[in-house]
Parts: C-alpha cells; structure tokens; sequence
C-alpha cells in the first residue's frame, strides 16, 4: 500500500506567486501540490496537502497526521522561528518529518536563523525554491521503503 505524505503549509504560504516573487519565486501553492501530487504517483506516495495561516490549526493538522499519515513535509513558514507548539506536536508523531523552506533561511536576516522546528526535523531543505519538496518526497520515499542511506 503506498504512504501516505502529509504536506503542511504555514502562514502566507497561500500567496506563493503573488508574495516577494524575488525570493519565494512565480509558482503557486496549487502549482506545488500538483507537482508533488505527478512525482508521488512515480514514487508510489498518497501526498495530502493543506495550508493554514493559523498556529493552531497546523497544530491540529499535525495531530491528525499522528496514526494516519507515515511521514509529514512541513514549510511551517514564519512559525519556523517561534513556534514551541508546532515543535511539541512533531514531538508528538511517529514518523520522519521534513522541514522545507522556499529560500535560504541561513543567507537571510539573522531572525530567520533559528528553526524550532529543526530539533525535530530529520531533514531540513532549504534554498532550492518549490523543488524543496520534491526533494523532501524523494527522500521520504527511500525512508519510508527502510534505507536511509
Ligand atoms: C519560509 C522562510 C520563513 O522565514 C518565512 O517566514 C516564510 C517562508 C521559506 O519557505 O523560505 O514565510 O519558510
């Protein structure tokens, strides 16, 4: 049976295409998911995406990925940098999760360089714009079929 992959998406996030193209890029949040949706069909993946611009609703999104979903891709966008309870609900799921981010958060303003979120993370993506969680499905892929190398 294939895994199932839940994508979340943080505050803002909804504007990708419209938002600082300069450094967020031109694709939507639609045009992600329809590419994560081709590439997971290749690598035998169920992806279920959703986006909120509220803490407490990607708190409630990650609960509900706790017994259903095998792994979560998670862009938690400005909540990176101050969110303890996006942290403890990762705490609270078994299974990898991949930290994405669109830009560079390292080559940014120094606010940006701390991620609450990487304590948890067993990947963190960051730079290669919309192609990040691309890279984030490969890499689960080959999790979730038991390599890690
Ligand atoms: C972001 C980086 C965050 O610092 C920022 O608040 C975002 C998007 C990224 O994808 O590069 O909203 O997570």
């Amino acid at each position: 049976m294939a895994a199932t992959v839940h994508i979340l998406n943080g505050p803002n996030l909804n504007l990708l295409g419209q938002r600082e193209p300069d450094i967020y890029g031109h694709e939507t949040l639609d045009d992600v998911v329809r590419r994560c949706e081709a590439l997971a069909l290749e690598l035998d993946l169920t992806v279920i995406a959703m986006q909120s611009n509220h803490e407490g609703a990607l708190v409630d999104a990650i609960q509900s990925a706790r017994g259903v979903a095998d792994a979560i891709v998670i862009n938690p966008a400005a909540y990176t940098h101050t969110s303890v309870a996006i942290l403890d609900a990762l705490n609270a799921f078994d299974g990898p999760v991949i930290e994405v981010h669109l830009s560079n958060i390292h080559k940014r303003e120094a606010f940006r360089h701390h991620s609450f979120v990487s304590a948890r993370a067993d990947a963190v993506i960051a730079g290669c714009g919309v192609q990040g969680y691309e890279l984030a499905l490969i890499r689960l892929s080959r999790l979730l079929g038991g390599r890690d190398d």
